[in-house]
């Protein structure tokens, strides 16, 4: 190997600029030269939406004193997949065409030994696509969401969930002050990871999740219950893609298909679902993209550097065609194919689930 590339693809999460500084150290420690392209594909696949070359030589000067901060040196989107990629047609209208062969085509002009695709389950099956044309690629593993299959942790969750810890914390206090229920809506499409650790570490009442369509009704109920011993506040904390048994009306569903979850979100419905259920006043905040933006915390950046170097590591010992994982106590690797495509949902019999039910925390449903 002498040249690689390395692409961001999908959602922002804190520690991206890490692992781009981690691969370009320690690649050029190995004597190869590292580029890296802007816009997840798009840069390649659509250069005019850049300004300049879409493709940028990373040297060690280029990545200095960038692990710490937010977002990503390359840019990273979550439209355009190549394998489904939006092109103009002769008529004026857009039509969506798979590019991948192009998109191969066009890392081997640019003489590209192997790629390194930071991004989550949709980033990692573009990459196990790109490996099925014949390129060397190496996946690393992203989602502030943590829902990658086959590792423990994504980078990006630890800043996320700090953040939303440190969110509710102050809510306690409003609420506390105010006699209100709070309801907190986070991030966590598929999976409520984030919801389940920040509403344990803060001491939330309820925390409601993708994996457990809840009972309005046992929400509803164990505030009830804190209001009987005199505790006149209630945090509730809700996954983004949490529903109610039965489901519920989207009512801009229809205007806004794939942002309807966030528009009329499932915050606002439960703020109203609870206030006419238990009669007190409500409030609900949603925490949103904050939580994908500003520096990663100390962990992330650590497995960010560790996933980066992994990375580097596989190709040098003249693997590819998977992503770097982390294992218990050390880094491991898995077929792209085996995480292409796949999200990791909380486990409803594992500890952090069982440890919110023993602590007596409602999750909306009977165990
Ligand atoms: O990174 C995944 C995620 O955080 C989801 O929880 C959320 O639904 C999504 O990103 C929103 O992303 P965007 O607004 O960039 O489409």
């Amino acid at each position: 190997i002498s040249r690689i590339a390395i692409a961001t693809g999908g959602g922002d999460a804190p520690g991206l600029n890490a692992v781009i500084r981690a691969v370009v150290l320690s690649a050029t420690r190995l004597g190869w030269e590292c580029h890296g392209i802007r816009d997840g594909f798009n840069g390649l696949l659509a250069p005019g939406q850049c300004d300049g070359d879409p493709v940028l030589r990373l040297d060690a000067s280029a990545v200095h004193g960038i692990g710490h901060l937010g977002g990503t040196i390359l840019g990273s989107t979550s439209r355009g997949n190549p394998m489904r990629f939006p092109v103009e047609q002769p008529d004026g209208s857009v039509a969506e065409q798979d590019l991948s062969d192009e998109l191969a085509a066009l890392c081997r002009a640019r003489g590209f030994d192997a790629l390194v695709v930071v991004g989550g389950d949709g980033s990692m099956a573009i990459a196990d696509c790109l490996r099925g044309k014949g390129l060397a690629v190496v996946g690393v593993p992203k989602t502030i969401d943590n829902d990658l299959d086959h590792t423990i942790q994504t980078f990006g969750f630890d800043t996320a969930t700090g953040f939303a810890t440190a969110c509710i914390d102050r809510l306690h206090t409003t609420a506390d002050s105010q006699h209100r229920v709070m309801v907190v809506e986070v991030m966590g499409r598929y999976a409520g990871w984030i919801a389940l650790h920040a509403g344990l570490a803060a001491g939330a009442h309820a925390i409601l999740l993708p994996e457990i369509p809840f009972d309005p009704g046992l929400v509803a109920a164990a505030i009830a219950r804190r209001d009987a011993q005199g505790r006149r506040h209630a945090i509730v904390v809700v996954a983004e893609g949490a529903q109610p048994q039965g489901g519920r009306r989207m009512l801009v569903a229809a205007a806004a298909p794939g942002r309807a979850e966030r528009l009329g979100g499932i915050g606002a419905w439960l703020e109203a679902e609870l206030a006419a259920r238990t009669g007190k006043e409500c409030r609900s905040v949603v925490l949103g993209h904050l939580l994908r933006g500003g520096s990663p915390s100390a962990c992330d950046r650590v497995i960010a550097a560790r996933f980066g170097a992994a990375a580097v590591r596989v190709l040098a010992r003249g693997e590819a065609g998977v992503m770097v994982t982390l294992a218990e106590h050390d880094i491991g690797t898995v077929p792209l194919a085996e995480v292409a495509g796949r999200t990791r949902r909380v486990p409803l019999d594992g500890d952090t689930v069982r440890t919110a039910r023993e602590l007596g925390i409602c999750l909306g449903a009977e165990a």
